[in-house]
């Protein structure tokens, strides 16, 4: 999985052969130059989803719920719609723990397609009080795993763990049938995903410890994501250095 927002780089990643566009609301920080994810509105993720959707023609199209658009079942039905009908995405991604247990199995029950996100939630940074790695303490990390079952009972299709340790990871992956994607997770999860400016190297601010420049040893764009994909499916990506303990 990668991050694309516009049509150009949705269709250097779709033809590499990544097997999900994710339209995250990381495009808050990376297109409209917020410092987080907070100001992201259902229109701008309905914006850019129609973009990358419009040139995909292998890889699925997943829209990322922003900041507060799935605070009820009702809301998070009509939200999720419009990324389908209107978007042209096949599936949504929604962070939250227990209390979003009823948006996923509505969405579910309805047919959309839903990837739970645990771990680091980038909506959550007001209370978090910023970016940290999650699930350290035993009793957190066990609060995780069940939060991870639970997802999968609902009806979550796939679980995305971003900034956990490895073995935390593991675990949580080695428990589900769903699969699991990674980010800052470690190597253990069943896929991964980045944010495709920092695979370019030109993430501004401080660059995340699980990213990796691809870019830096490639002679383009294409041969670069195409190395994403060669080294996440080969176990290569990510190496000890992108891992959290
Ligand atoms: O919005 C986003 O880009 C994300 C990342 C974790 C991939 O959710």
């Amino acid at each position: 999985m990668l991050t694309a927002y516009d049509a150009s780089f949705a269709s250097v990643i779709d033809q590499a052969g990544v097997d999900i566009v994710l339209v995250g609301d990381s495009l808050g920080m990376v297109i409209q130059g917020h410092d987080s994810t907070i100001p992201v509105s259902v229109d701008d993720v309905l914006y850019h989803t129609q973009c990358v959707s419009k040139v995909c023609q292998r890889a699925m199209v997943m829209a990322d719920m922003p900041f507060m658009s799935f605070r009820d079942v009702p809301l998070a039905l009509e939200n999720a719609t419009r990324f389908l009908q209107e978007g042209g995405a096949s599936a949504v991604k929604l962070e939250g723990g227990g209390h979003v247990l009823p948006v996923v199995e509505a969405l579910a029950k309805y047919g959309i397609p839903v990837c739970a996100h645990l771990g680091l939630q980038p909506q959550y940074v007001n209370k978090l009080g910023g970016y940290r790695v999650q699930g350290r303490d035993k009793g957190a990390a066990r609060h995780m795993l069940h939060e991870a079952k639970i997802m999968q009972e609902s009806g979550a299709d796939m679980l995305l763990l971003e900034c956990i340790p490895s073995d935390l990871a593991s675990e949580i992956s080695q428990s589900l049938s769903i699969p699991t994607i990674g980010i800052g997770a470690g190597q253990h999860c069943d896929a991964q995903v980045l944010v495709l400016y920092d695979l370019l190297g030109i993430s501004f601010g401080k660059v995340p410890k699980f990213a990796k420049d691809f870019l830096a040893e490639s002679d383009s764009i294409q041969a670069a994501v195409a190395a994403y994909v060669k080294d996440v499916k080969s176990g290569v990506f990510p190496a000890a250095e992108h891992t959290f303990n």
